[in-house]
């Protein structure tokens, strides 16, 4: 079975676009693949955060994912910082990785604008923590939003850097996108993200998604009720492709372009099925904060798992690179 990773951070709250970009499609994708996701407390640290509240973000995290339908049957979930090879991993990879190609990377030069007080090497050092975070597993594919794909890109050029320098022992992964690869925030502007405040969280109340939604930008070209709208420039209608059927598509668009129907009435149908989808998400996810000795039993069991195959691929890696091993 083809092996897939991926990862995300520990923020305490996920938004749709975690949801319909990367965490709906794990779920969907555990029954073909030999899965595993990963809770990235090191990547998380690149930026200031609330050290009071890491630990509690991480199992946050953790209970989300296994809300929207992650299984320990089916996937190895665990936390970064519980398998130290991933970091022992970035710094080998850092040996072939050039500057100029980290230097490049549009995420870190969003980061270096919004943190200018704090542009560490951590900042620019991440895609080369991912990289090592998918090639100790050896995944070849990996789940993400569209806005991971050049760091997935990157992850294969290390790949590449490292098996023709040595030898070739790792694959060179693939991005896999799920069919909402960019969901844009209710600004309708930038891409939806917990930094920039723009988001829907899955956890909101239904009041509260409902207000989010009610105000967000929709196509800002239809501005009067009787102007037709269009659904291809409208995030609105984005966000519906993820979460309505092909009927009420169809309905949205012919509504929309005729200016038979209205925004509002367009954003109801919208608050409809996200409701419809996200509420046992919700009741799942307040069932868990019950049960917290179940969700640290699943992190330490997948860490265990991971482990095991982490120091494998270190032995071999180690062996490659010539080092005098220990008795
Ligand atoms: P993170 O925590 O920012 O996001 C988690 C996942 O959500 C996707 N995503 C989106 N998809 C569509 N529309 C959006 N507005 C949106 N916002 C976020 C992201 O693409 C991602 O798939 N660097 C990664 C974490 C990571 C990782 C890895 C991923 C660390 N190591 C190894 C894959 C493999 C990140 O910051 O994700």
């Amino acid at each position: 079975m083809k092996r897939i990773f991926s990862g995300i951070q520990p923020t305490g709250e996920i938004h749709l676009g975690n949801y319909v970009g990367a965490i709906r499609n794990w779920a969907y994708l555990q029954d073909d693949y030999d899965c595993i996701f990963c809770v990235v407390d090191y990547h998380a640290i690149t930026i200031e955060y609330p050290v009071e509240e890491m630990k509690r973000r991480t199992l946050d995290t953790a209970i989300i994912l296994l809300a929207c339908g992650l299984t320990p049957e089916r996937s190895k979930i665990f936390v970064q910082s519980h398998v130290p090879e991933h970091t022992e991993l970035a710094w080998i990879f850092n040996t072939v990785t050039p500057i100029g190609e980290v230097e490049r990377m549009t995420q870190f030069k969003d980061k270096a604008r919004q943190h200018r007080a704090n542009i560490n090497m951590g900042l620019m050092d991440y895609p080369v923590l991912q990289a090592a975070d998918i090639l100790l597993y050896k995944a070849g594919y990996v789940p993400v939003g569209e806005d991971q794909v050049q760091h997935i890109e990157l992850c294969r050029e290390v790949a590449r850097k490292f098996n023709t320098r040595f030898t070739p022992i790792f694959p060179e992964p693939e991005e896999l996108l799920s069919m909402a690869p960019r969901i844009l925030g209710v600004d309708g502007q930038s891409k939806m993200s917990k930094s920039l405040g723009n988001y829907i969280g899955v956890l909101e109340e239904d009041d509260v998604v409902w207000e989010k939604l009610r105000t967000a930008v929709t196509d800002v070209n239809r501005v009067r009720r009787k102007d037709p709208g269009n659904p291809e420039v409208c995030n609105i209608y984005t966000i519906h492709r993820a979460f309505s059927d092909n009927a009420m598509l169809i309905e949205i668009d012919r509504g929309c372009t005729s200016a038979g129907i209205g925004c509002i009435d367009c954003k109801k149908m919208l608050f409809e099925n996200v409701k419809r989808e996200l509420t046992p998400v919700r009741e799942k996810a307040r069932e868990l904060e019950k049960n917290m000795d179940y969700v640290v039993d699943v992190l330490e069991k997948g860490a265990d798992a991971c482990r095991e195959i982490a120091h494998a691929t270190m032995e071999e890696v180690r062996a490659t690179l010539g080092l005098y091993p220990p008795r």
